[in-house]
């Protein structure tokens, strides 16, 4: 055991230990730090005589020692709960560190948060850093996915152990890499997790639509996921999802029967559809994700709501076939694309707001292992942003517009099927309007204009003039030739 340790953690709870247990394992001696609660032994005692017996860590319960544990410039990461405890721990922290030292904040926090630590420990020399980690526990034991922002002068000493614990890419590439200064890596951390709902609804309309209009039992359904995840939709969702629709319980039945129909949220997907809205970019089918979970929990509504309204009659019940199976497969796969088109987007407008210079095409690439939403497919989008560092929009690629018009007839087709037959299939629907209005050349957009002048005189933009000419026009022969202000937020 050396006397200093090449890194500390503090928060022993299920990423925090697991973390400390991948660190541990590819070579670093860890600190690890928890706070004594009540006369039991503590935390820290039963993690040193349990998974980390006879190991090369040090444990502590006193802020002063930890940190004194550890070898200078030191790196202390927190692996703690989101929100007040990290400014409570880095207070803590703060009369002990010196310049140079290295906070690393590991848990789900908000990124304007960490841009504001960062701001604030660079004043008093410490160097922040705000880094997003996904995997769960698995990840975080095995190999997680990382996403480290804020100060860049950190980034040289934490290089080496984040890309030792960090899963590694098909290729062999650690999946962890710069992501650019202040609060960008827990910003890509945030869009993340709000693709992570978008892609957990889209199977969810794809569970719906086979259970409802199928009438595919759980084991066909498992065999489903199962057959797609050796395809395009190869997928860690789409893998756990097999294993959990044929999953059976003590007695055994199948449990995926008896979970209440009623999704939490911890509130990364909600930041997402914010930030969506404050930077101008539609992330629709995000939106749709997090309002269905908001939906889903209120189970009594619902079910007042169901008896006041029972599904229409249809008529003749679609006949359902492979070839069904097939096209919910390609709709799945479409609706996918558009959802990372709209995440990317929304990475891409912050990145230039916040003069981040995010680099795309190493996101994706960071997201192929290791974190909830690996996939098959993020090597297709790191190609793409690596052809065009400046593509616009992801369907714009000309990869992703072969894929999708080879999917559109079939993308239609379910979702057509699937609203007459009363299932929801709220995130397929969000989908295809988004490509639909987006491949529209013409939009009643010209409507909603002349209604907003109108009413208000917020003047419009001619066709047969140069943009940026603003006119108002006086409908009713009784208003005035006055217009508001031009601006929009
Ligand atoms: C990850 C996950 C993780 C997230 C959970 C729960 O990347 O490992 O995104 O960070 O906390 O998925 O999120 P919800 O409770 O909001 O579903």
């Amino acid at each position: 055991m050396k006397q200093k340790s090449d890194i500390g953690l503090i928060g022993l709870a299920v990423m925090g230990e697991n973390l400390a247990l991948n660190m541990e394992r590819n070579g670093s001696q860890v600190s690890v730090y928890n706070r004594a609660e009540g006369a039991e032994a503590t935390v820290v005692e039963r993690f040193l005589q349990g998974r980390g017996a006879g190991k090369n860590f040090l444990g502590f319960t006193e802020i002063k020692p930890f940190i004194e544990s550890i070898e200078r410039p030191r790196k202390i990461m927190m692996m703690i709960r989101a929100g007040k405890p990290v400014d409570y721990v880095i207070e803590a922290l703060l009369p002990h560190l010196e310049p140079g030292d290295i906070v690393i904040d590991g848990g789900n926090s908000n990124w304007e948060d960490s841009e504001r630590r960062e701001a604030e420990l660079r004043h008093r020399g410490i160097y922040f850093v705000g880094c997003g980690i996904s995997g769960g526990e698995e990840g975080a034991l095995n190999g997680p996915a990382i996403m480290p922002g804020g100060a860049e002068e950190a980034w040289p000493s934490i290089e080496p152990i984040f890309s030792r614990i960090a899963a590694k890419a098909e290729d062999g590439t650690p999946c962890c890499a710069w992501i650019g200064k202040g609060g960008a890596g827990h910003f890509v951390k945030m869009v993340h997790n709000g693709i992570e709902y978008g892609d957990m609804q889209l199977i969810a309309d794809a569970y719906a639509y086979l259970r409802h209009i199928g009438g595919k039992t759980n084991e066909e359904m498992s065999q489903i996921f199962a057959r797609w995840n050796e395809g395009k939709l190869r997928s860690y969702l789409v893998e756990i999802t097999a294993e959990i629709l044929r999953h059976r319980d003590a007695e055994g039945e199948y449990l995926i029967d008896k979970i209440l129909d009623a999704a939490g949220q911890k509130g990364t997907g909600k930041w997402s559809v914010i930030n969506s809205l404050e930077y101008g970019q539609p992330l629709g089918l995000i939106a749709t994700a997090v309002y269905e979970r908001s939906l889903s929990s209120t189970v009594d509504l619902r079910h007042e709501a169901a008896a006041l309204y029972p599904p229409s009659q249809v008529t003749s019940r679609p006949a359902f076939g492979d070839s069904d199976v097939d096209a919910l497969e390609q709709s799945l796969y479409a609706s996918k694309i558009v959802s990372y088109a709209q995440g990317f987007s929304l990475l891409s407008e912050a990145s230039k707001a916040r003069g981040w210079e995010l680099n795309l095409a190493s996101i994706a690439r960071i997201w192929r292992n290791g974190c909830i939403i690996r996939s098959a497919f993020l090597n297709d989008i790191a190609s793409a942003y690596q052809a065009d560092p400046s593509l616009q929009n992801l369907l714009l690629a000309p990869y992703f517009q072969q894929e999708i018009t080879a999917a559109r007839p079939s993308w239609r087709e379910t979702i057509a099927k699937a609203l007459l037959s009363d299932c929801p299939v709220p995130a397929f629907s969000s989908a295809l309007s988004y490509f639909t209005s987006l491949t529209t050349r013409r939009l009643p957009a010209s409507l909603v204009q002349a209604q907003r002048d109108y009413f208000g005189a917020h003047t419009f933009e001619r066709t047969d003039r140069p943009r940026g000419e603003f006119f108002h026009e006086n409908w009713t022969g009784h208003g005035s030739d006055t217009s508001s202000t031009t601006y929009n937020v």
